[in-house]
């Protein structure tokens, strides 16, 4: 059988085609850096402690690590450069409308947010709950400064940008990915001042491994996130002031005064034991109450879930418990709960459900 001279030339461009496409394209991956550590330099490439956060631009940081571009097609933005316990409210806005913004995009894949290891948690939490997209959003960080011997930097990168691209970060919810872990942004907590295993999540565990140039998944969290959010920032430029307030030994009302009188319409205790009210600190709940203002019991413990009429009579005092969320998080959903309403049983429900 003959070809004719018009098939053989089309099944040749075919062939031809087929040999330029690559093996598989790559996901394209964006990174918006914040600051924080893993842009940190140090005097020395011993100084591991006592370096500057927050120097080095996301270009230089893709420079650095240019096995980035055998795992996807990835480029930068700085959306902010800061150490990241100088965080605030307005990055978290800019951050999180940019995040939205391009994962709408077709020609975004999944996104990693570089940042400083003291607030991701918060941060990681706070996109969890206003992300809309189903697309993975990974934070990474590091505890050693891009200068220092075995810096940890450049490896929590690459794994990030690899899970960020990957198919099984899909509807997982924002994850925080270092140390070779991947951890779901409401339980993992930063549990040590300065080692490189210090993000864990207490009592349930990280989700999985990063391995071998993949993401190996084992669990992943129950709880309503990103694309099944209710929250929404994209026409906000504010967020309504919540204040944490430490509990101990021999408190008083001082400091929660303070806060309300600065304005504050949501207060977060982070109580003794299971969220517990020191008999002292009953009037000085009772009167934010009057004045509005929702109040959350939380708890400094670390672990475990802080339950309703447990330690307090909440539904006698019309308080809101923050079950297994800690106090600084607890913050971040009391706060996206008062852009919506100020309605205890409807907050009591969202502590529920997020
Ligand atoms: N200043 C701290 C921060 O930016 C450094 C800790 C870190 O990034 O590892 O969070």
């Amino acid at each position: 059988m003959m070809f004719k001279p018009k098939k053989l030339l089309a099944a040749t461009a075919l062939f031809a085609g087929l040999l330029s496409a690559p093996a598989f394209a790559l996901p394209h991956v964006v990174i918006l850096a914040t600051g924080g550590t893993i842009a940190g330099t140090g005097a020395t490439s011993t100084t591991t402690i006592g370096y500057t956060a927050a120097k080095l631009g996301v270009d230089k940081m893709i420079e650095s690590v240019p096995e980035l571009k055998q795992v996807a097609d990835v480029r930068g933005e700085q959306v902010a450069q800061i150490a990241s316990e100088s965080m605030t409210n307005e990055v978290w806005l800019k951050l999180a409308k940019r995040v939205n913004q391009l994962l709408a995009q077709k020609d975004v894949d999944g996104i990693v947010i570089t940042h400083g290891t003291d607030t991701i948690e918060e941060t990681a939490y706070f996109l969890n709950l206003v992300v809309k997209s189903k697309k993975p959003v990974v934070v990474v960080g590091s505890m050693r400064p891009a200068t220092a011997i075995s810096a940890d930097g450049p490896i929590n990168l690459y794994n990030a940008v690899t899970l960020a691209g990957s198919k099984e970060a899909i509807g997982k919810g924002v994850l925080v990915s270092l140390n070779d872990q991947i951890n779901a942004a409401r339980e993992v907590t930063k549990s040590n001042t300065s080692t490189a295993d210090t993000f864990r999540t207490p009592d349930l565990g990280f989700l999985g491994y990063m391995q071998d140039n993949k993401p190996h998944f084992y669990r992943m969290s129950t709880r309503k996130n990103t694309a099944d959010t209710e929250f929404d920032v994209s026409k906000l430029d504010k967020l309504p002031r919540v204040d944490v307030v430490y509990g101990y030994a021999n408190m008083d009302r001082v400091a929660m005064d303070a806060d309300i009188a600065a304005g504050a319409k949501g207060i977060v205790q982070a109580g003794v034991g299971d969220g517990s009210i020191a008999a002292q600190m009953m009037p000085a709940f009772r009167d934010a109450r009057k004045q509005g203002v929702v109040m959350v019991r939380s708890s400094r413990v670390g672990s475990g879930i802080v339950a309703r009429n447990g330690e307090a009579n909440d539904d006698k005092e019309d308080l809101v418990v923050s079950d297994t969320l800690n106090a600084q998080k607890a913050r971040i959903l009391l706060m996206l709960a008062l852009t919506k309403t100020n309605d205890t049983k409807d907050i009591q429900r969202m502590f529920y459900t997020y």
